[in-house]
């Protein structure tokens, strides 16, 4: 196993993955239905031809630099695992700070994830408050189908909704994460070929939609919105002058403002 695991990893690192041994561990483990820690323990074993032909696809995948998530099929977010594939963006790390700004609002509000994509904000919310009423809205059909079928297997109860930006529904609180990348912006492969353009690019300066649906969202009393690493200062004063009352910036792990929060 161990042999395999180190040339598969050799193979990774020269097709520039960034995890190289990671990702040929959770590819093995997938062909083996094994943990890591099991394929540890078992570092001395040698897979037969049918897993190591397995596994080799997968492999291939990987170095023509196809997201591990695709090929495993589910990303984890907050405490739920979601399926993806490459009808939706793949759920980042940061975004779960837009689920942290849900979990502090009050008792029964009604909430809306603004491009919700594979459901992540919205379905990660529900899951940890439950007496919240959750909707999530998509413009793309096929990307609510993978929501929709996120939701059912986990059977959290929320309304998923096709429109553009907002339907004619009240809430008390937008949480979004939209296309935000600036046009021309250079993307890393794994990002550029394989997830969809439509949930990536937002316009010449990147915040076309973040403008439309600030504009849109005057009557709502709070609103976050996840951010690209240099846009919190031009969004703070999007949400200033929409009326905000108060207009917070909040950073991710990385100490990037990742969330910009506008109540009114
Ligand atoms: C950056 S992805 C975010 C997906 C998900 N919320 C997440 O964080 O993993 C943006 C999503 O916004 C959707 N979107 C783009 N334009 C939209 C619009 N005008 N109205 C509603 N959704 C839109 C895309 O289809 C995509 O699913």
């Amino acid at each position: 196993m161990d042999e395999l695991l180190a040339r598969a990893s050799r193979t990774l690192r020269t097709a520039g993955c960034e995890s190289p041994r990671l990702d040929a561990e959770l590819l093995l483990g997938t062909v083996l239905r094994a943990t890591r820690a099991r394929l540890r323990l078992d570092a001395a074993a040698v897979p037969d031809a049918t897993v190591a032909g397995r596994f080799e696809a997968l492999l291939a995948r990987r170095v023509a630099r196809e997201p591990i998530a695709y090929i495993l099929g589910r990303r984890d977010f907050r405490r739920i695992s979601l399926a993806v594939d490459r009808r939706v963006l793949i759920p980042r790390p940061e975004t779960e700070l837009l689920v942290e700004v849900g979990t502090e609002l009050a008792a029964g509000a009604r909430v809306v994830d603004v491009g919700t994509g594979s459901g992540a904000v919205a379905l990660a919310l529900k899951d940890e408050r439950p007496d919240l009423r959750l909707s999530g809205i998509d413009c793309d059909a096929d990307a609510l189908a993978v929501a929709r079928e996120n939701a059912s297997r986990l059977r959290l109860d929320v309304r998923f909704v096709q429109a553009d930006l907002l339907d004619g529904a009240s809430y008390d609180a937008i949480l979004a994460n939209l296309p935000y990348v600036a046009h021309g912006y250079e993307l890393p492969p794994d990002v550029e070929r394989y997830e969809p353009r439509s949930a990536l690019i937002g316009g010449e300066d990147g915040l076309d939609l973040v403008r439309r649906l600030v504009a849109r969202a005057r009557g709502v009393p709070l609103i976050a919105l996840e951010v690209g690493f240099d846009q919190a200062s031009a969004v703070c004063e999007l949400l200033r002058r929409s009326g905000c009352s108060s207009v917070e910036r909040l950073h991710d792990l990385a100490g990037y403002e990742r969330v910009v929060l506008g109540r009114r």
